[in-house]
C-alpha cells in the first residue's frame, strides 16, 4: 500500500518530466518567407500614336535627313512613341536635342554598342526636356535642367548658359552647343547639337546608398545546460536527457517520500 502510494507520484512526476523533455526539444525551424517583390523598372506602354495630329519627333528628324542614328535609336528604345504621346497628353511641352549623324560618328569606336539597352533608353530620355523651352528661354533657364531621364541631379542633368543666340550645354562629361534649331511650334522644340550628349552617370559611380542599420544580432539559443556529456548525435543526446531526467525525478521523489 505505501509503495503503491510512493509509486503514483513516481510516475506522475516521471511523466512531467518526460514532457518538459519532450518540449525542450527543438521546434522545426520557421520556414523563411521572402516576399517576392516585382522588380525592375514598370514601362507605361505608350498609346498608339494617332495618323494625324500634333508633330511628331521622327517625321520632323527624317524630313531633315541627318539624324537617321538618332532615329533608330528613339526607334529602338520605344522612346519615340512616348515623346509623341506626351505631346498630345501634356501640356509643358518638349524639347529634344538631336545629334547628329556626324555627331554619333565623332564618339569614341564602340562608344554606342558598350552601352546595354537600358542604358541606351537612359541615353536617348537625357536628349528630352519634358517642357518647351524657346531659344530665348535658355537665358533664364536655371541649372541643372531636369531631362526625361529623371534620376539624380548631379550625374542626370544639363546645365546650360545662353549669350544672345550661343546656347552652350554641359553634362559634365560632354560641352557642346546648340548649333540650329530644327523646329519650333511653341510646344515642340527640336534643337541640333553637335555632340551626343553623354550622362555623367554613364562614366561617375552612382553616389553610396544610405548605410543601412545592421541586422539585429540574435543570440542562437543556448544548448541546455543539463547536457551530461558533450556528445554530437542529437539522439545520444534525447536519450541521456531523458535518462538525466528520469533519476533528477527520482530523486526527487525520494527526497519528498523519504
Ligand atoms: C560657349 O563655349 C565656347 C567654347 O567653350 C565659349 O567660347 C563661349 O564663350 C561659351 N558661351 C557661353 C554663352 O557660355
Ligand atoms: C550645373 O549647375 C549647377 C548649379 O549651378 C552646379 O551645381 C553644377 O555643378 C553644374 N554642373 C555642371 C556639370 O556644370
Ligand atoms: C567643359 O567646359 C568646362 C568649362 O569650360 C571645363 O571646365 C570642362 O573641363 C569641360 N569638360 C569637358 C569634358 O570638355
Amino acid at each position: 500500500m505505501k509503495q503503491l502510494l510512493i509509486a503514483f507520484p513516481v510516475v506522475f512526476l516521471f511523466l512531467i518530466c518526460c514532457t518538459l523533455t519532450a518540449a525542450q526539444s527543438p521546434a522545426a525551424a520557421p520556414a523563411l518567407s521572402i516576399p517576392i517583390v516585382p522588380s525592375g523598372p514598370t514601362i507605361t506602354t505608350a498609346a498608339p500614336a494617332p495618323a494625324a495630329g500634333p508633330a511628331s519627333v521622327t517625321a520632323i528628324l527624317k524630313k531633315d535627313g541627318r539624324f537617321s542614328v538618332f532615329i533608330k535609336l528613339l526607334q529602338s528604345t520605344k522612346v519615340d512613341d512616348t515623346l509623341d504621346s506626351q505631346l498630345i497628353d501634356s501640356n509643358n511641352g518638349l524639347t529634344v536635342f538631336a545629334p547628329t549623324d556626324n555627331a554619333f560618328s565623332n564618339l569614341k569606336t564602340g562608344t554606342l554598342n558598350s552601352f546595354t539597352d537600358e542604358q541606351k533608353m537612359e541615353l536617348v530620355q537625357f536628349h528630352v526636356l519634358p517642357t518647351h523651352i524657346s531659344p530665348s528661354q535658355f537665358q533664364t533657364a536655371s541649372n541643372p535642367l531636369r531631362t526625361q531621364a529623371g534620376g539624380s541631379p548631379e550625374l542626370l542633368a544639363m546645365n546650360v548658359t545662353a549669350i544672345g543666340n550661343m546656347v552652350n550645354i554641359t553634362t559634365g562629361e560632354t560641352n557642346t552647343s546648340v548649333a540650329n534649331t530644327i523646329y519650333d511650334d511653341n510646344q515642340l522644340a527640336v534643337y541640333e547639337v553637335g555632340k551626343v550628349l553623354l550622362p555623367l552617370r554613364f562614366y561617375e559611380p552612382l553616389p553610396p546608398p544610405p548605410p543601412s542599420p545592421p541586422p539585429p544580432k540574435k543570440s542562437a539559443p543556448k544548448a541546455s545546460p543539463v547536457s551530461v556529456a558533450p556528445v554530437d548525435s542529437s539522439t545520444d543526446k534525447c536519450l541521456f536527457k531523458k535518462m538525466f531526467h528520469a533519476m533528477a525525478c527520482v530523486v526527487l521523489v525520494m527526497a519528498a517520500f523519504p
